[in-house]
């Protein structure tokens, strides 16, 4: 059956817990699954920039033994010859196993899967979602508590809950998980979209907040950028520019074991004085990317 993983009905969280034991076996034991996906392509399809998510997906099929084509922002394709989507990913479709899409519309990787004849994989569709940045995510906050279940946590989201997908998909797979205490912070026109603290409300406590005081409260704390690119203006984007800091002062009233994550790129929100930090876990997040991609991609090429 041709598998897609465009948004959280796609797989069940029993589905996203196998992923993350296959991600781990494969972290521990890489030279067993180094030719699952010999003879296989992977096609990028990367509209909108990225230097994680795309180089984890091709480093990810590498490793597996399989091989990589695909395109970074449309100037050398024939979309700047006005080719359509649909027409792109019929293409695309025919010459590759695999397609990961990024693009700043809502909606395109399901056009494109609705095209495909072989799975298509979302890696951020505008302001909507990013789910395999949220798996790895989960797979992180997993790695480092040796539990797959995320319970009894207080847990503070901070910076741009309004724009960034990472976090309205980050929200929507943590609504399987309850008894959390949720601190979101942001500036009044930067708050969570109601429909994402939705999915949170039946089972856990929500505390809406604009300052980072709360930091000795929590366990992980999931910082963001600010989406300059999201604004209507530049000087929309100024006004929040800089409202919150991590920095080594701010750290310091925070619980030994606070896990720090953040999706990267970071602006200022994340000062290079905590790099070093035993809590910030940020680079840690982005290398195992790859285990869980390859994961993600052995599975829905049907090789597990
Ligand atoms: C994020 C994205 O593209 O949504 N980056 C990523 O994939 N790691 C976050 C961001 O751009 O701020």
């Amino acid at each position: 059956m041709l598998r897609d993983l465009i948004d959280f009905a796609d797989m069940s969280k029993s589905e996203w817990d196998a992923m993350f034991s296959l991600a781990l076996e494969i972290e521990r034991n890489p030279a067993e699954y180094a030719e699952i996906a010999k003879g296989k392509i992977l096609a990028s399809m990367f509209y909108e920039p990225s230097t994680r998510t795309k180089f984890s997906f091709q480093s990810a099929m590498l490793r597996l033994g399989g091989n990589i084509i695909g395109f970074d922002g449309t100037s050398a394709t024939s979309v700047s010859k006005g080719e359509s989507v649909k027409d792109t990913a019929r293409i695309v479709s025919s010459y590759a196993d695999i397609i990961v899409v990024r693009s700043p519309v809502k909606g395109t990787a399901e056009e494109i899967a609705n095209q495909s004849d072989v799975p298509v994989i979302n890696a951020g569709d505008g302001t909507h979602l990013h789910p395999t940045q949220t798996m790895v995510d989960l797979f992180t906050i997993g790695y480092l508590t040796h539990s797959h279940e995320i319970t009894g946590k207080k847990i503070g989201i901070c910076g741009d809950l309004l724009y960034g997908r990472t976090v309205h998909s980050l929200l929507s797979a943590l609504a399987w998980y309850g008894n959390n205490e949720y601190y979101f912070i942001s500036s009044p026109s930067l708050e969570v979209p109601q429909e994402y603290a939705d999915k949170l409300v039946p089972r856990n406590k929500i505390n809406i907040t604009r300052s980072l005081d709360c930091i000795d409260e929590l366990d992980i704390l999931y910082m963001t950028r600010i989406q300059k690119e999201r604004f209507p203006s530049e000087a929309d984007y100024l006004r929040e520019k800089g409202a919150y800091v991590l920095n080594r002062e701010t750290l310091s009233r925070a619980k030994d074991d606070l896990i720090i994550l953040h999706p990267l790129p970071r602006n200022d929100e994340l000062a290079e004085d905590i790099d070093d930090d035993p809590r910030a876990k940020y680079f840690l997040q982005a290398k195992l990317g790859v285990p869980l991609r390859m994961a993600l991609i052995a599975t829905l090429l049907g090789k597990i």
